[in-house]
């Protein structure tokens, strides 16, 4: 047999000429044969020059991509399985490797070897991008064979959040350049990387031999998560406590009327990230778009201030006078007629609280009731609908 991409995101994975693509989305939208594919290609161009390593965090769950690769191999140049090395040997010299990469410690590991493919299977399931980092300093070829990234993914998992901000939040397709400065020479250069979306309906290899294929996946998790692996929704948070969260929840901006009622909620958080949520009450049903009617009480949330490094879980380090500063600043023409904050924020450890040190910057607060109690319908007070 002989593999070729389907029409859509496979083939735009495999043709990308981008460093560092990550292709994410449906459980079972083509991803990892995509990957498999794209190493048979790359193969074909650069012959024994082509030197790749496939990794996933667990050893047992290489097997079925190793079943698979066995089939596609064989028609792409005839490589053959070495069980003892576990890697795939080309005729020609190329050679795919089969690894697990558990920790950081495992990436040590691969100091000095060099790949001019790197595929990480299940980006999601390293907690931090770490280990994975480490490994793109083993991208190189000393023969000029084209090298790159590439990482395949579905939604959920203990490395959700870190990959949705790196890769997917800049949208679909979208290149972003990062620039790094040469330190030797001064030059600044470019590494590119690349987000492309999978959708179940994008495979229809699958969809058409085995149609049983989505009621096993609605089966097989919580409502969420099959909702995130069926349509490829990165906005579900598992375990979040609205799990009702999806893209249905986002409207596209509007003026927010000014005889709303306004609040605000307030996190407070200095190692780690702060969080300022800004809330407008909907006063009457109202029409936010074609055919979004935006019924009377529903809260929008019309502002974010999220005091984060960018790295998951730092902070900004900010001090409670200049948070309140910020708040002031950006709360310039407003009324807020409701403030709210983690209670914590006004216990008192020798000195004024962190609530007192911002009230004499002029925010206010009062305490908020964080009880996470679900009464009938509501949840300590707020109403999910
Ligand atoms: N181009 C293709 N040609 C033939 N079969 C394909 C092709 N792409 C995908 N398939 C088949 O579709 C099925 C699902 O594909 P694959 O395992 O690559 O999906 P996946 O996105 O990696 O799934 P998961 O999210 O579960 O890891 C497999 O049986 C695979 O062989
Ligand atoms: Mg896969």
């Amino acid at each position: 047999m002989s593999w070729t991409p389907q029409p859509g995101p496979q083939r735009a994975f495999v043709n990308s000429p981008v460093f560092e693509v990550v292709y994410g989305g449906a459980r079972g939208g083509g991803k990892t044969d995509a990957a498999l594919g794209d190493f048979a290609l790359h193969v074909a161009r650069f012959g024994a020059a082509a030197k790749g390593l496939l990794v996933r965090r667990q050893r047992v769950a290489l097997e079925p991509t190793i079943a698979r690769a066995r089939q596609i191999f064989a028609g792409a140049g005839g490589a053959k399985w070495a069980e003892a090395r576990s890697r795939f040997e080309w005729p020609c010299g190329a050679r795919l490797y089969f690894r697990y990469l558990d920790n950081d410690a495992d990436a040590d590991l691969y100091q000095g070897h060099d790949y001019t493919r790197v595929y990480v299977e299940e980006l999601t399931q390293f907690p931090n991008p770490a280990p994975v980092d480490k490994l793109k300093a083993t991208l190189r070829s000393a023969a000029g064979a084209h090298c790159g990234f590439r990482a395949t993914c579905n939604p959920g998992g203990p490395g959700h959040n870190w990959v949705k901000a790196r890769y997917i939040d800049a949208g679909a397709e979208a290149i972003i350049a990062e620039p790094f400065r040469n330190p030797f020479d001064g030059t600044v250069s470019e590494l590119k990387r690349q987000f492309i979306p999978a959708k179940l309906a994008d495979n229809p290899a699958l969809l058409k031999n085995d149609p049983n294929y989505i009621p096993r996946l609605q089966q097989s998790g919580s409502a969420d998560l099959v909702r995130a692996w069926l349509e490829g929704d990165w906005n579900v948070i598992q375990g979040a406590f609205f799990d009702g969260w999806s893209n249905r929840n986002i409207v596209a901006p509007f003026a927010v009327p000014h005889d709303w009622l306004r609040l605000r909620a307030f996190d407070w958080g200095y190692a780690a990230p702060f969080s300022v949520g800004w809330w407008a009450q909907v006063a009457d049903d109202y029409r936010a778009g074609p055919g979004l009617i935006l019924p009377r009480g529903a809260l929008v949330r019309y502002r974010e201030w999220y005091g984060c490094t960018g790295r998951p879980g730092e902070g900004v380090r900010l001090d409670a006078e200049a948070v309140a500063r910020g708040i002031l600043q950006r709360e310039v023409g407003e009324t807020i007629g409701v403030a709210v904050a983690d209670p914590s924020i006004f216990s008192q450890d020798g000195g004024p609280s962190i609530g007192e040190r911002m009230r004499r910057a002029g925010v206010r607060f009062r305490p908020a009731d964080n009880t996470r109690v679900g009464k009938a319908g509501a949840l300590s007070g707020w109403y999910w609908c």
